[in-house]
Parts: C-alpha cells; structure tokens; sequence
C-alpha cells in the first residue's frame, strides 16, 4: 500500500475484533508520530499507549462515539483493543497550544496504522477532566486527544458529497458511507 492508497482508503471505524493488537504495533505508530511535522520543531507531544483491559474499561464511559449515528457507538464486544493518549507537554509548550502539533501526529498515526491493517478513530469528544484522572497523568501533562485502535470489525466508504449534508450514514448493508466534499468544490480559483 502506498502513501496515496493509504489516504484514500482510511475511513475511521468504531467496531473492532476482539482481538489483541501487538505492543510493538502500538508503539510503531508512536514511533511514526514522533516523525511529523511540528510548529518550530518543538515537538511538544508525548504519548501513551493503554491496552490493559481493567484501564479501557474505566475510560469507555467518558468517550464520545459517532455523534451523527444513534447506532455508531462500539458495542460491548467491538470496543478497541487499545488507546494511544496523545499528550501536550506544558514544560516543553506552557502556552498549552497542542491541537495543531497533535494533529499531525494523530494523522501521520492513522495512516501508519492503515498500511498495518489496523483501524482508527480519532477521539475528541472526550472527558478530559475524568481521562486525567483515570489515567492518573502527571500535572504537566493537557490530554489533547485519544487514538482508538484495533483491527477492524465495520466497513466504510468515503462517497461523493451531492447536497451539502456533512453527515456519515450507515447504508442498507451496514457499511459507514462518509459523505466528502468534491475535489470541484474544495480547490477554489482565486
Ligand atoms: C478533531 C477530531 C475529533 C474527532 N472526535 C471524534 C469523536 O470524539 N468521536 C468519534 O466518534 N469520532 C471523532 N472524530 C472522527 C470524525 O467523525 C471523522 O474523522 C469524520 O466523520 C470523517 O470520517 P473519516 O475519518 O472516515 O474520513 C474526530 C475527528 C477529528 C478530526
């Protein structure tokens, strides 16, 4: 798979095997996204990887799944097989700025994921303020975003955007179509 293939074929998933995903896997794609680009190079970010069953469990309930869908949330048996917690570290950035840097690294962790046959979501709508706490992080530590990641148990397709609806839907055969904008709309002439 290349680069490009990677791009056009990522599509986030909320169901998951049940099946375990090797350390060495997880900790690859933190090794990608200590590679991506950075504001002056600061590279602010720290990451953790949370794949123990008893801590997953504790942070379900304080994660937001597919705000669109009613039925978009991973059910008991299709929850990730782990978490990469991305981290600003206000030591090294006190301005406390992360979403940019986190950004990149959460999309150079996708794409390295995609190539390894792994799925992703990307987390936002998060309780920061409970996650702190159930991951007991250190006071320097903003908790910017969470990485879910497993392998995949959902089908999704991105499809030509024709009515202006941002909205991702689950077809007839249960397949997330993600509605994207046409390549004729979004590259403006000036
Ligand atoms: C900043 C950001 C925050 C997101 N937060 C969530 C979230 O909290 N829960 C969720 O289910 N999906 C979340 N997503 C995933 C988006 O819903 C998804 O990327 C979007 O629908 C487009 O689908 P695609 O990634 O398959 O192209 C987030 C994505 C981004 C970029």
């Amino acid at each position: 798979m290349n680069v490009y293939e990677a791009i056009m074929k990522r599509r986030t998933i909320r169901k998951f095997k049940q099946e375990k995903v090797e350390k060495e896997m997880l900790v690859g794609l933190v090794d990608c996204a200590r590679m991506a680009a950075f504001g002056a190079n600061m590279q602010p970010l720290k990451f953790a990887v949370i794949d123990d069953k008893n801590t997953l469990d504790l942070m379900f309930p304080s994660i937001k799944w597919a705000g669109y869908l009613a039925d978009g949330a991973p059910k008991e048996n299709e929850r990730p097989a782990a978490y990469i917690a991305v981290l600003g570290d206000r030591e090294i950035k006190p301005n406390g700025m992360f979403e940019t840097d986190a950004g990149a690294a959460v999309t150079t962790m996708m794409l390295a994921a995609e190539e390894k046959g792994l799925a992703t979501c990307w987390l936002g709508a998060i309780d920061r303020s409970a996650l702190t706490d159930i991951l007991n992080l250190p006071e320097k530590y903003s908790l910017v975003y969470l990485l879910a990641a497993g392998y995949p148990a959902q089908e999704s397709k991105a499809v030509e955007m024709t009515d202006g609806n941002v909205k991702y839907f689950m077809d007839e055969d249960k397949v997330l179509n993600v509605p994207k904008r046409p390549l004729d709309e979004v590259l403006i002439k000036l």
